[in-house]
């Protein structure tokens, strides 16, 4: 599968104007929020970074928005650590605020383009991966733009531990049949999936948490696809 051309976002120094959130990054949340400037230093060092030992499971969410998610699981799960993507800067400095308010020091957080996720990770060096409600990139000709694209998908499984899962939510039932399709092109095992989770019998719908989109959409009735990928001890 051909690589997509590297997605370039801005950079944050070139702002014409700082604003509260660019200048947390830089300032008081320097040691746990990181630009996509700063970003690709922590490679292969994220541990060290966080300040936790070689033998805890580090995890990934991919679009943390206002990160409900973020500060919940790094609140339930303090023996594993959790790195946050985001793009936008006021859904970052409040994910990263969220947690910090919680009293999780097992968190940091990166403004980077999920597309370069291996300019942030060595291969293998990350477990479990949160892709939850992402842009269901809907309009005609634009489904490459997905975050569950086979390409992708193959390089979140080449940067993974083996054993580790990937969780993948949407409200889109479009999008969750093309992903459907894609992931028949990567190595990932599907261990369950389901196109309404929340009418589910499954452990996945009892120990599922409630992100930010996830009660809008419940709230206006829409059901949500659910899928739980493994990459096999083997791989
Ligand atoms: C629809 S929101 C969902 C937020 C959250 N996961 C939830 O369920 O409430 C999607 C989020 O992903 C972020 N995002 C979109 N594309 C991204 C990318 N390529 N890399 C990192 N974050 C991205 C957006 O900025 C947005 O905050």
């Amino acid at each position: 599968m051909e690589r997509p051309v590297r997605p370039q976002i801005n950079r944050t120094s070139t702002l014409p104007k700082p604003n509260e959130y660019t200048l947390a990054l830089e300032n008081d949340l320097r040691h746990v929020a990181f630009s996509e400037e700063r970003a690709p230093s922590n490679k292969g060092q994220w541990r060290s970074v966080i300040g936790i030992g070689a033998e805890m499971p580090l995890d990934v969410e991919i679009g943390t928005g206002n990160g409900l998610f973020f500060a919940h699981q790094s609140n339930h799960q303090p023996k594993r650590a959790l790195v946050g993507l985001e793009l936008k800067y006021k859904p970052l400095i409040q994910s990263i605020r969220r947690a910090l308010r919680a009293g999780n020091r097992n968190v940091a957080i990166a403004r980077f383009h999920a597309f370069n996720l291996d300019e942030l990770f060595e291969p293998g060096e990350i477990h479990n991966v949160y892709i939850h409600f992402p842009d269901p990139w809907t309009s005609p000709k634009k489904p490459k733009n997905r975050l569950t694209n086979a390409w992708f998908l193959n390089m979140i499984h080449s940067l993974q531990a083996p054993g580790s899962f990937l969780h993948f939510k949407t409200d889109s039932r479009e999008m969750f049949e093309w992903s459907l399709e894609e992931i028949k092109k990567t190595p990932y095992h599907v261990e369950y999936h389901t196109f309404d989770l929340h009418q589910s019998d499954s452990v996945w719908n009892e120990q599922n948490f409630k992100t930010g989109f996830e009660k809008i959409f419940l709230s206006q009735g829409i059901q949500i696809n659910f899928i739980r990928l493994v990459k096999k001890n083997h791989q």
